[in-house]
């Protein structure tokens, strides 16, 4: 009993193991798959999730009403609150952040919990139609927060 009993075991611990691998194995760099919260009725969500599409990413979203308690649980810091806020590959995306710097982020892997453009500047993906503004992404970690990339509309400037 007892010698069929260790081997079982370890074959479920293995496949839960191959189950957990595969996620991560299954994200493609040039499609990462990308899930975002947004208000139903939020017209400048709908054109960042274009942004990301035009962009290569793959996409999921969630229409939400409970965007507070979703940033709460992937620890977004108030201060650096949007309108949206996304998941990808363990890392929070908050606003309209340019895909340029999601790659980024993907390629480089900080030690962080995410990226976030606070507040909704004029020009960058989604919010078109008003004089373009320089803008900082923010790299935020449960300790703090430091710019990360500069743009001005969906163009890195630093
Ligand atoms: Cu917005
Ligand atoms: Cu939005």
């Amino acid at each position: 009993m007892l010698k069929t009993d260790i081997p079982t075991r370890r074959g479920v611990l293995a496949l839960l193991a191959a189950g957990l691998m595969f996620p991560s194995r299954s994200v493609r760099a040039e499609t990462p798959a990308m899930h975002v919260h947004k208000d139903p009725d939020c017209g400048c969500c709908g054109g960042w999730v274009d942004h990301l599409r035009s962009a290569g990413f793959s996409v999921t979203v969630d229409e939400t009403s409970e965007l507070t308690a979703i940033r709460k649980r992937l620890r977004v810091p108030p201060a650096l609150s949007s309108c949206h806020t996304a998941e990808v590959a363990g890392y929070a995306i908050e606003g309209h952040v340019p895909a340029e710097a999601i790659r980024r982020l993907l390629e480089t892997r900080p030690d962080a919990l995410g990226l976030a453009v606070p507040g909704m500047p004029a020009g960058s993906p989604g919010m078109e139609g008003g004089t373009p503004v320089a803008y900082d992404v923010m790299l935020f970690t449960a300790g703090g927060q430091r710019p990360f990339m500069r743009f001005v509309g969906t163009k890195s400037i630093g």
